[in-house]
């Protein structure tokens, strides 16, 4: 059914978490078993609160999460989406992930809702660093000023353009399809809410169930998302 959509669909928009990026060795955040919240309170490490206040835990928690997307690749997933983008068949990904595998895997239309680990910048100048920078060097700027990671933390509002383009995809979607996610964050989740009440067909592709799958056409749980793709691709 989701192969017949897919390829009827006029407007299809991709919307991935952290599920898509833990075939490429990146834990997610709330897996039973490898959720980087289960062992580390996100207010107390994630959080302006945590950057502001307990600057050594927070740049040694980003330090580990660079050393990461350094260390690891986009999987055949991320290829087979950005093979899609070329061929018409998806439009654009709107993405809560801050690794930049989409990009790296050759898809161009990509929204990152939630910034990205790729880059640092300066909280006083604003100069932008690459991420390699955190591993190398105290994490002060050429003026003094500390660099944090360009994502967007918990009690932050996201990237206005981003957030922008997100809401115009959804409303544009013939079919929504989400990756890996366990639509527990606002207002990310609401996008495939947005798209479903703009009447697309939204297909919702994670391990585990999520609240929002009884809105869902279809829903695939338990299925990993490396072989989902792999499986319609053919
Ligand atoms: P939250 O659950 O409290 O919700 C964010 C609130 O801000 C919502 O009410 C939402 O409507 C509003 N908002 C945010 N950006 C907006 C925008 N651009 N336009 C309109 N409304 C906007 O979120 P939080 O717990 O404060 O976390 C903020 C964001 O940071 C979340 O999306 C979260 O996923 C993200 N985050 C990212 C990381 C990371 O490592 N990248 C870590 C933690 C949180
Ligand atoms: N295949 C299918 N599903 C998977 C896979 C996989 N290979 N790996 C993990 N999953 C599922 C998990 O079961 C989980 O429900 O992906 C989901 C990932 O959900 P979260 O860990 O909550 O990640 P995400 O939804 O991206 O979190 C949203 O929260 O902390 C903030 O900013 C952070 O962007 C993040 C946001």
């Amino acid at each position: 059914m989701l192969s017949k959509w897919l390829n009827e669909s006029s407007y299809t928009v991709v919307f991935t978490g952290a599920g898509m990026s833990t075939e490429s060795g990146l834990p997610d955040f709330r897996s039973q078993n490898q959720g980087l919240w289960n062992k580390k309170d996100p207010s107390k490490i994630a959080s302006t609160e945590a950057l502001n206040n307990n600057v050594h835990d927070f740049i040694a928690f980003y330090r580990e999460r660079v050393l990461g997307i350094k260390e690891f690749k986009p999987h055949k997933g991320h290829y087979i989406l950005a093979d899609w983008e070329k061929q018409g068949k998806v439009n654009s990904i709107i993405t809560q992930n801050v690794d930049g595998f989409h990009q790296q895997a050759g898809s161009k239309q990509v929204a990152e809702l939630h910034g990205t680990l790729q880059k640092l910048h300066c909280q006083t100048c604003g100069e932008i660093y690459s991420s390699e920078e955190y591993i190398q060097r105290e994490y002060y700027c050429s003026c003094g000023g500390t660099l944090r990671p360009s994502i967007v933390l918990f009690g932050e509002t996201l990237p206005q353009d981003a957030f922008q383009f997100a809401l115009e995809e959804a409303e544009k979607a013939e079919l929504f399809i989400v990756l890996g996610s366990s639509l527990s964050v606002t207002p990310a989740n609401q996008f495939p809410l947005v798209a479903k009440e703009k009447g697309a067909k939204l297909v919702i592709v994670n391990r585990e169930e999520t609240d929002f799958d009884l809105y869902a056409d279809q829903v695939v749980n338990g299925k990993e998302i490396g072989e989902f793709l792999t499986e319609l691709d053919d």
